[in-house]
């Protein structure tokens, strides 16, 4: 048993140094190229872009529950998300292969992103953030998983999702898609656009 646990504890250090090593690395040399700045902002904004709505999603929920917390899932509404706009001069939007707001229906360029993810998710690879030149600016690409939160608005009608909030949501979004996901599925991905 005890050899159990010491075996247990050297993997997970083992997990942690090498975790850590990239970043140290990383670090000295991250003005080398314009690349690493769009792949670091991008994490940056969309990080701070989730921790946002995700802690007025909460807030909401439990004020009201999921009728009062609705509209804080949309992006466009948050003049937080507008202002990180601004500073950045970037684009930030959510995006999936099955919507909610028509309104974030996917690009070309998006669509295919989604399936290349969509496919790694299927064939349980790790999806990571990446970066695609565009023939004006950069785009910044990067999976959006459902957490157990989530499954209260985007999951199974009747079972994790009660069918008079899904009344609601259908009552705002007439041709919603996005439902039936259950936790750690992929659900979308961001898609921020550093405009030159
Ligand atoms: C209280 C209900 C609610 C909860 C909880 C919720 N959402 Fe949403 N979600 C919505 C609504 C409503 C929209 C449409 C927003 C809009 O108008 O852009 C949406 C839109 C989205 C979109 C944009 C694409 C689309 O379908 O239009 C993504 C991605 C998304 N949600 C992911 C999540 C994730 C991940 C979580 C958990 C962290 C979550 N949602 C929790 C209600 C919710």
């Amino acid at each position: 048993m005890r050899f159990f646990v010491l075996l247990q504890c050297m993997f997970f250090c083992l997990v942690s140094c090498t975790q850590d090593k990239p970043s140290k690395s990383e670090k000295p040399s991250e003005k080398k190229t314009a690349h690493r700045d769009y792949m670091e902002d991008g994490k940056k904004i969309a990080y701070n872009t989730f921790t946002t709505l995700s802690s007025n999603l909460q807030k909401a929920m439990k004020e009201g529950g999921v009728p009062n917390a609705a509209k804080y899932c949309n992006l466009a509404a948050s003049s937080l998300v507008d202002s990180l706009e601004q500073i950045h001069h970037v684009d930030i939007k959510r995006t999936s292969l099955k919507v909610r707001n028509q309104n974030n229906k996917p690009t070309q360029r998006e669509l295919d992103q989604l399936n290349a993810y969509q496919k790694q998710f299927d064939a349980k690879e790790k999806l990571e953030p990446s970066l695609q030149q565009l023939e004006k600016g950069m785009a910044f690409y990067a999976p959006i998983h459902l957490m157990d939160l989530c499954q209260k608005c985007h999951g199974k009608v009747g079972e994790t999702l009660k069918s008079e909030d899904y009344a609601i949501i259908q009552d705002l979004y007439p041709d919603d898609e996005a439902i039936d996901f259950v936790a750690g599925d992929l659900r979308g991905m961001w898609s921020i656009t550093f405009k030159q």
